[in-house]
């Protein structure tokens, strides 16, 4: 009896893992094009990819120079507070207070370290400046990718149609964001290559006048800048990092006492 059950039964139990090892394969392909087609959709230019790494402190600590010194006039990133930024990067308060807050609050003070990273520019404001209100850059890194954050921030342009702006990106055509480095990377302007589809496409740029930053300084800087930006978008990585290699350590043991365990019960039905 018990053998009849045993036959009818295995099939079936095959026949679901078949059924389900299908479902996980076609899920993996359907996922992986759509990634690769909304990736292929965000920027026609060529990405470059930066060696960024969110535990090397002291690119964060760079980084965060750079986005306070440069970036916060215009963009917040108010999920983040500035004691936790402190924390994990190995910050004391007091060096935050005095080297990272150079924004105030609505009625003028000087904004704390344990306030969130926002700055006074209301939304009015930033319409009537900019025609769009310079977003929130907490999760840009996210949303945008760190490799497109890197690249934009190294193809602004000098572009004489823009008008106010003056200048242009390639990653981002017609951004309203003004060439805010170009004191370290000095003006550039396009070189045209071949026409195509009616319009030039730009393969490269030639240096009109010089920054005060060689081009690889520069392209570090930008490199800190991607990195601490990428922190901002998930800051909790590298506790996860630390609890997952903790948590692999114990899954591994528990494996081995689970295979003694498994060994000690069938020892006397194997028999
Ligand atoms: C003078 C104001 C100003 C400053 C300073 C500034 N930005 Fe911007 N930024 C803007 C505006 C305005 C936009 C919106 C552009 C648009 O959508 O056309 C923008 C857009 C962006 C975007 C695109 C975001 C998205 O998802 O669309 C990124 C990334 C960015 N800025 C990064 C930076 C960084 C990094 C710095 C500091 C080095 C910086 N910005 C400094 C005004 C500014």
């Amino acid at each position: 009896m018990s053998a009849t059950i045993e036959r009818t039964k295995m099939p079936h139990t095959v026949r679901t893992m078949t059924k389900f090892l299908r479902m996980c394969l076609v899920l993996i392909v359907a996922t992986s094009t759509i990634a690769g087609a909304a990736t292929a959709a965000e920027s026609s230019v060529a990405l470059e990819v930066p060696q960024i790494d969110t535990s090397n402190k002291k690119s964060l600590q760079r980084g965060a120079q750079v986005f306070v010194n440069h970036c916060m006039g215009c963009h917040t990133a108010d999920y983040h507070r500035y004691s936790r930024m402190a924390a994990d990067l190995g910050l004391s308060d007091e060096d935050v207070q005095n080297n990272f807050i150079f924004t105030t609050d609505e009625s003028g003070e000087r904004t704390k370290v344990g306030s969130l990273m926002a700055n006074a520019m209301t939304t009015d404001y930033g319409r009537q400046a900019f025609g769009v209100v310079p977003p929130n850059l907490a999760l840009t890194a996210r949303s945008r990718g760190a490799d497109w954050i890197y690249t934009y921030m190294k193809s602004f342009y000098l572009d004489e149609g823009r008008g106010g702006v003056g200048v242009n990106n390639t990653v981002y055509p017609g951004a309203a964001m003004p060439h805010v480095l170009w004191e370290y990377q000095g003006w550039r302007k396009p070189i045209y290559g071949e026409e195509a589809h009616k319009t030039s496409v730009i393969t490269g740029f030639e240096q009109v006048t010089e920054g005060s930053m060689t081009p690889k300084e520069y392209d570090n800087m930008i490199t800190d800048l991607t990195n601490f930006m990428s922190y901002l978008a998930d800051p909790i990585k590298e506790q996860r990092h630390r609890i997952g290699r903790w948590v692999m350590l114990f899954l591994f043991g528990m494996a081995i006492l689970t295979w003694f365990l498994k060994q000690e019960y069938w020892k006397d039905i194997k028999k």
